[in-house]
């Protein structure tokens, strides 16, 4: 299906899923052998969504009163703001809610012209049997262009008779304040621990994986309350490995293990330089680390050791202006050799 049979409204599937996985997106119990976990277990109704109970009660509310106003969800990935809106159309609209909303997400085309044409197109065509509302879900709004947003506010008020707009993005701020304002806005802060935990147990137990206490522990804080990560890695180490452990988890991650971080970290403190940095190059190359992995590594790993504080301010800054400096793509190398040197003058000036 290609962007322009996205805006058949009359077919029976009036758009297609895309990206970050979303292709088969189905809610129907289908027992696939092949569906990605994050799909097979999406929510499938409002109450399926776990932590945010006050965001989903209040839109339980609005839809009991038929007053659902336009939605704004913002929030990190993986907590649950596609699966809510999803929830919410099955909740409206029942099994056949795919026929009343038109979602568009960044990877379809959504300049200027997309909002002008088939926003307006979908919004103005009234599908027989049509009740009330139909619903427009712009995922990932925050990529949209500026115009295309100025766009959308007229938009917006013209067709709120008979269209609710819902729009989702990870960034609040890239939207158009005064879009915001037209909309009730909804924060989708990152999953406490327990609740990821509790939904990892929930699949564990259907899919029967081996997982260790360890590995559990490991799967739950690399994840950091993003769900999607925690059931993707967590699929992806059942399909390499028949007991997933801790080692299993950082190995199918690519993050480095805790036990390495700590070897590097004691070597950049107290070895002589040359020697520390023939380790530290030969173990980021035997477990295929990225620079950027080791430095967020060591600065967890930093806390907790005991600096004086006039070092802890040194290397803390200095590791923050590395990070700066290798999201803009300079030498991984030399950028080693600057950590190491930080870390040189940290035990210097702590010593002092
Ligand atoms: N609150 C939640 N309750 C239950 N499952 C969740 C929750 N949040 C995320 N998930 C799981 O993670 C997957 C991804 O969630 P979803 O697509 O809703 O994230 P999102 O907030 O839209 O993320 P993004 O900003 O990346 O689009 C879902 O398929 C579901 O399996
Ligand atoms: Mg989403």
């Amino acid at each position: 299906m290609d962007s322009d049979d996205q805006m058949e409204v009359d077919s029976a599937i009036p758009f297609e899923y895309k990206g970050k996985g979303k292709a088969a997106e189905s809610l129907l119990p289908f027992e696939d052998e092949t569906l990605p976990w994050v799909e097979k277990y999406r929510p499938v109704t409002l109450d399926d969504v776990v932590s945010h109970k006050d965001i989903t009660t209040t839109i339980e509310n609005f839809i009991a009163k038929n007053r659902l106003p336009h939605l704004l969800f913002y929030g990190p990935p993986g907590t649950g703001k596609t699966s809510t809106i999803l929830a919410v159309a099955r909740r409206i609209y029942g099994p056949q809610y795919r026929k009343q909303i038109l979602e568009l997400n960044a990877s379809d085309d959504r300049g200027i012209d997309v909002v002008r044409e088939q926003i307006k197109q979908f919004a103005e065509t009234r599908t027989l049997f049509s009740k009330g509302f139909k619903l427009i879900i712009l995922d990932e709004a925050d990529m949209m262009t500026q115009q295309a947003q100025a766009a959308l506010r007229r938009v917006i008020e013209q067709y709120t008779k008979n269209v609710r707009f819902c729009i989702i993005c990870n960034y609040v701020n890239k939207i158009a304040p005064a879009i915001q304002s037209r909309c009730t806005r909804f924060r989708f802060s990152p999953l406490p621990m327990t609740e990821v935990e509790k939904r990892v147990d929930n699949v564990v137990d259907a899919e029967s994986v081996k997982l260790t206490p360890d590995g559990k522990k490991a799967l739950l804080k690399l994840s950091k309350g993003d769900m999607r990560r925690a059931l993707n890695v967590l699929q992806a180490c059942h399909a390499a490995y028949d007991t997933i452990g801790e080692t299993e988890i950082y190995n199918c991650t690519g993050s480095p293990h805790p036990s390495d971080i700590e070897t590097i970290v004691n070597s950049m403190l107290s070895d002589e330089f040359t020697t520390s940095y023939q380790m530290v190059n030969a173990l980021k190359t035997e477990r295929g680390l990225a620079l950027q992995d080791l430095l967020a590594g060591a600065f967890e790993y930093v806390e907790t050791i005991d600096f004086k504080p006039h070092a802890r301010v040194y290397l803390l800054d200095f590791l923050a202006t590395l990070e700066h400096r290798i999201s803009t793509g300079a030498s991984e190398k030399i950028q080693l050799s600057a950590m190491i040197g930080a870390f040189k003058n940290t035990v210097e000036l702590t010593t002092k």
